[in-house]
């Protein structure tokens, strides 16, 4: 039986309760972005691949102090405590999940941060020379130092913890569009880009921010829109564009990446996916399917279930609200 504490952005709890219900994971407590719940599973096999949670902490302890130094103080004996028979030779995450929901609670959780980490070296100096201020390399389950502050007395700490691969990413001026943001998280989620020579056939692709974000790597882009690119888009010698509908496009040759980011109706994107893979159109693809009136949770069923050809013909298949996504999922995977 294990606790645990999971996140997600402010505002899709009632999904995130749904998707943990639905993989036999109670939910017990909810906040903005915040649920903890208990799972009758034995430690170790908390689901590593759901879509709603961006962290998961394992086994949380609660911390309850009124100072920043007792705070700071009490979160490095515990953290000390919890490994002082474990050896660490590798480099370990210290993460501060932020609360997005208490106004100014980011300079207690900062103060806390330094403090602790301060203490950490006095008390523990060989373990604290291999922390690290900021996300592991990878998504999956890692060892560390997490800590969520519930209130400004109130912090649950954790050593435990899986990362779902969301990340807020920075956006690059010539990008023609926010939604660049959603395909550069993306790849850090998936853990692979496109490459240089590689062909990228990017459908609903206007104003361009996903095509431009695979030409700046040296992809060879097929933008496919009725609508114009801009920006670091327009003109750029690695785009080609074409005026046609996505539905009716029939290439004479494959790509190695396949992105669609359409306000279309799910549905008929996924069967779009599948018509691709069916084909051996991609090796590679990142969807994005916009909610709509489709519940995302029914979306995520019928991509993973039995009878999804997406889901028997990926490797690897990863459906994830990021960090940078509204009423939409990615969805992200390579083919056999
Ligand atoms: C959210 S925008 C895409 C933003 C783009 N990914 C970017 O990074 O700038 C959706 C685009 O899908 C296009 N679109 C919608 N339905 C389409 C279809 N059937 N065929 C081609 N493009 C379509 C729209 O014209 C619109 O430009």
């Amino acid at each position: 039986m294990s606790k645990l504490i999971f996140t997600c952005q402010n505002g899709y709890e009632k999904y995130l309760e749904e998707e943990l219900r639905l993989n036999d994971i109670e939910p017990r407590s909810v906040a903005g972005g915040f649920i903890s719940a208990k799972s009758a599973e034995k430690d170790g096999n908390e689901p590593k691949n759901l879509c709603f949670p961006h962290f998961c902490m394992i086994n949380p302890v609660l911390i309850e102090a009124s100072s920043v130094n007792a705070l700071s103080l009490a979160i490095a004996e515990r953290f000390f405590n919890i490994n002082k028979n474990l050896k660490f030779e590798d480099k370990w995450s210290f993460i501060v999940l932020p609360n997005l929901t208490i106004t100014g609670i980011g300079k207690r959780e900062s103060a806390v941060k330094e403090q602790a980490i301060e203490y950490l070296r006095r008390i523990a100096g060989r373990i604290s020379k291999l922390a690290v201020n900021k996300l592991p390399d990878a998504p999956g389950y890692h060892r560390g130092l997490v800590l969520y502050f519930e209130n400004f007395n109130k912090v649950y700490l954790s050593a435990d913890f899986i990362w779902y691969g969301q990340k807020r990413v920075s956006d690059d001026d010539d990008a023609p569009s926010r939604s660049y943001l959603k395909i550069e998280e993306a790849y850090r989620a998936m853990g692979i880009e496109p490459t240089q020579g590689q062909t990228v056939c990017d459908l609903g692709a206007a104003p361009g921010g996903w095509s431009y974000s695979a030409a700046k790597r040296g992809a060879k882009v097929t933008a496919v829109d009725n609508g114009e690119l801009k920006a670091g888009a327009k003109n750029n010698p690695n785009i080609i564009s074409l005026a046609e509908d996505a539905f009716k496009f029939d290439p004479t040759n494959n790509f190695d990446w396949l992105f669609c980011d359409m306000v279309e109706h799910p549905n008929m994107v996924i069967k779009l996916l599948e018509n691709w893979i069916e084909h051996n159109r991609c090796r590679y693809f990142i969807v994005n399917l916009k909610f709509g009136r489709v519940r995302p949770l029914e979306l995520l069923a019928s991509l993973t279930g039995n009878s999804s050809i997406i889901k028997k013909r990926s490797i690897s298949l990863k459906i994830r609200h990021l960090f940078h996504d509204r009423e939409e999922l990615t969805v992200m995977g390579r083919l056999e």
